[in-house]
């Protein structure tokens, strides 16, 4: 989800309050930077992946922080409920799209490490506003596609109007259910979800459907946030329905294989799985 609770109100120079109705003008996402083709992140003591860095698990201080070992909980029907209320997608966009939203300040970083080859296909899915469909249309080039999948129409709509206005022809529009994604068989090299995951009312058919979706090979890519990184008294805590530990032991169950976890993201896990054949 944000990073703004309810009742808070947060003023961004690019912002203009009129007659109590909220008109936005939120920066375009910076063009990603063309992805390395198929190498790993750069392995320097500066990068979070190498052993000499401080994060890095096998650094000796690192402080690892504590794992939730509880499975995930029932989800919370406020979550998707506030998205069915609030039809405003430039309203969505300024708090999906502001400084402060760590995946919105780490772009940069979760495209480079996606890693994306030109010619890929990618799923977006609870693609939002469109922080990242864009920049993944950018990263796949004409040859690929990236069609982002959300079960809120208004959103979709929002995006094609922003694909369009960008001049990005290979970008398409899915609406989902909570228990299909709706991509057709074999049709995806990789599924990506950033802060989308904890949202998906009904997980288990939801993953079937994304495993259906993607090609043998491919990859499903999961960024959300890791409740154990944030202090208890977080309102993530009430809102994130499992732990990191949790999710990921919920999407092997549906028939993925853990490959690895990227670091670098200090309140979100960003993991990959691999559908098992
Ligand atoms: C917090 S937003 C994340 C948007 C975007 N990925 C980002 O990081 O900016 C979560 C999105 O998931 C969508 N969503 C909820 N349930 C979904 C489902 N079952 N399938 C696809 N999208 C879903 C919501 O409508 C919302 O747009």
């Amino acid at each position: 989800m944000f990073g703004t609770m309810p009742g808070m109100v947060r003023i961004v120079p690019t912002v203009t309050l009129s007659l109590g109705l909220l008109a936005c003008r939120v920066p375009p996402s910076e063009p990603a930077a063309k992805p390395p083709a198929t190498e790993e992140p750069a392995a320097t003591p500066e990068h979070p992946e190498h052993p000499e860095h401080p994060e890095h698990p096998e650094h000796p201080e690192h402080d690892p922080a504590p794992r939730e070992a509880s499975p995930p909980q029932g989800h919370d029907p406020e979550i998707n409920a506030r998205y069915e209320r609030e039809r405003n997608p430039l309203l969505w966009q300024w708090r999906l799209e502001s400084e402060g939203r760590e995946v919105y300040d780490r772009r940069a970083f979760i495209l480079e490490t996606l890693a994306l080859t030109q010619g890929a296909d990618v799923a977006d899915v609870g693609a939002g506003t469109g922080l990242f469909t864009l920049d993944l249309s950018r990263a796949v080039g004409p040859a690929g596609t990236v069609v982002a999948v959300d079960v809120q129409d208004y959103l979709l709509a929002h995006i094609e109007q922003r694909s369009a206005e960008a001049g990005l022809k290979n970008v398409r529009t899915v609406l989902a259910t909570q228990d299909d994604a709706k991509l057709p068989p074999g049709s995806v090299d990789v599924v990506f979800l950033c802060d989308a995951y904890h949202h998906i009312e009904a997980p288990v058919p939801y993953l079937q459907s994304l495993r259906r979706a993607l090609r043998p090979g491919g990859r499903l890519v999961v960024i959300d946030f890791d409740r154990a990184r944030l202090p208890e008294d977080s309102w993530i805590h009430g809102h994130v329905r499992g732990s990191a530990a949790g999710f990921r032991a919920e999407i092997e169950r549906a028939g993925f294989r853990f490959k690895r976890e990227h670091l670098g993201l200090k309140t979100n896990f960003f993991y990959e799985f691999e559908p098992v054949p």
